[in-house]
């Protein structure tokens, strides 16, 4: 008959696989990291993302790992990091991935990080605004940007959680408190506005949207988004009727997504049309130690 010792390793080898470790720990591994032939810290950015395990978190974490740029991977939330990390972890590219769940990891989390991306919080419902997300997304962004400052004063923050328009001035004024705030450093995601811009404008005119390219300035929620269709390439016109239509759609872009969806968030597929392209200009210009307002819009 078994014995309790053999039938409690067996329970215990089964619920391993139910609950698999934080990459962070190896107290289930025969092999030992510090045995693995396979040595660390090999050349590259280290990026961490804050609020990995969320609707843009994880395909925003699976770019990053399919990033050759990337040598480091932490993903930071306050739920469901360990089975995200376990997923992504498993992807055979080159960077390293560790997982970070709760308060008391966030500052192991950053620690070290040239690149901090931040889709922490909660996304828009149908009939609410941005603004309606200020009161608990506020919270969540000080405290991270309390953690940056601390931890990894240099990186490069890009901020996604909405109000964009008011959680990149939280930001800046933590950092500035800190004694650590560089504009330079400091961006709000809103190239979606861009990318839908490319999108709805192609339509009009009838060409594939990598042909067109619509600057847009301003901020990121409704009228304060403002697409130049004067200035679009290849030089276009538009009837007034076209103006009206594309500047609305525009800027209603992601009222539309949440109205779809119902309840269910808001944009996270169509971030990743941007994702590809931001990232590599983020590390062009991070190892050019230069920021330009190419390809994105800084909200300082
Ligand atoms: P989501 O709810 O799917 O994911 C958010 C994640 O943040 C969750 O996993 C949650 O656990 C985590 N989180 C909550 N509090 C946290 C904390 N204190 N620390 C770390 N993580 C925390 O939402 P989503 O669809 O990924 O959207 C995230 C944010 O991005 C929303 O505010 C949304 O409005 C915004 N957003 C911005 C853009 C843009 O273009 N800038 C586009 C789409 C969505
Ligand atoms: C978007 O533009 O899709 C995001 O800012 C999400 C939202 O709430 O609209």
């Amino acid at each position: 008959m078994e014995s309790i010792r053999e039938a409690s390793q067996r329970i215990a080898k089964i619920s391993a696989h139910l609950q698999p470790p934080n990459s962070q720990t190896e107290e289930s591994c025969v092999l030992k990291r510090a045995d693995c032939r396979a040595k660390r810290g090999a050349p590259g950015f280290k990026v961490a993302i804050l609020g990995a395990a969320g609707g843009i978190g994880q395909p925003l974490a699976m770019l990053m790992k399919m990033n050759p740029l990337v040598s480091v991977l932490h993903l930071y939330d306050v739920v469901n990091t360990p089975g995200v990390t376990a997923d992504i972890g498993h992807m055979d590219t080159g960077a390293v991935v560790r997982g970070f769940l709760g308060q008391p990891q966030l500052e192991n989390a950053l620690t070290g990080m040239d690149l901090v991306i931040i889709p922490a919080g909660v996304p828009r419902k149908p009939g609410m605004t941005r603004d309606d997300l200020f009161n608990i997304n506020a919270g969540i962004v000080r405290t991270l940007c309390e953690g940056i400052a601390k931890c990894c004063r240099n990186a490069i923050v890009n901020l996604i959680s909405n109000p964009v328009n008011s959680t990149v001035p939280i930001a800046a004024e933590v950092f500035k408190k800190a004694g650590t705030y560089d504009p330079k450093r400091l961006l709000g995601v809103t190239m979606l506005d861009v990318v839908r811009a490319n999108t709805f404008v192609a339509e009009v005119l009838g060409l594939h949207p990598k042909e067109v390219d619509v600057p847009v300035v301003g901020g990121h929620a409704g009228v304060t988004i403002l697409p130049l269709l004067s200035q679009v390439k290849p030089p276009s016109s538009f009837t007034p009727e076209e103006t009206e239509y594309l500047t609305k759609r525009i800027q209603d872009g992601g009222t539309e997504v949440v109205q779809a969806k119902a309840g269910a968030g808001s944009a996270t597929l169509s971030m990743v049309s941007q994702s590809i392209p931001f990232f590599i200009f983020i590390f062009y210009f991070h190892s050019a130690a230069l920021i330009t307002k190419v390809n994105y819009k800084i909200q300082t």
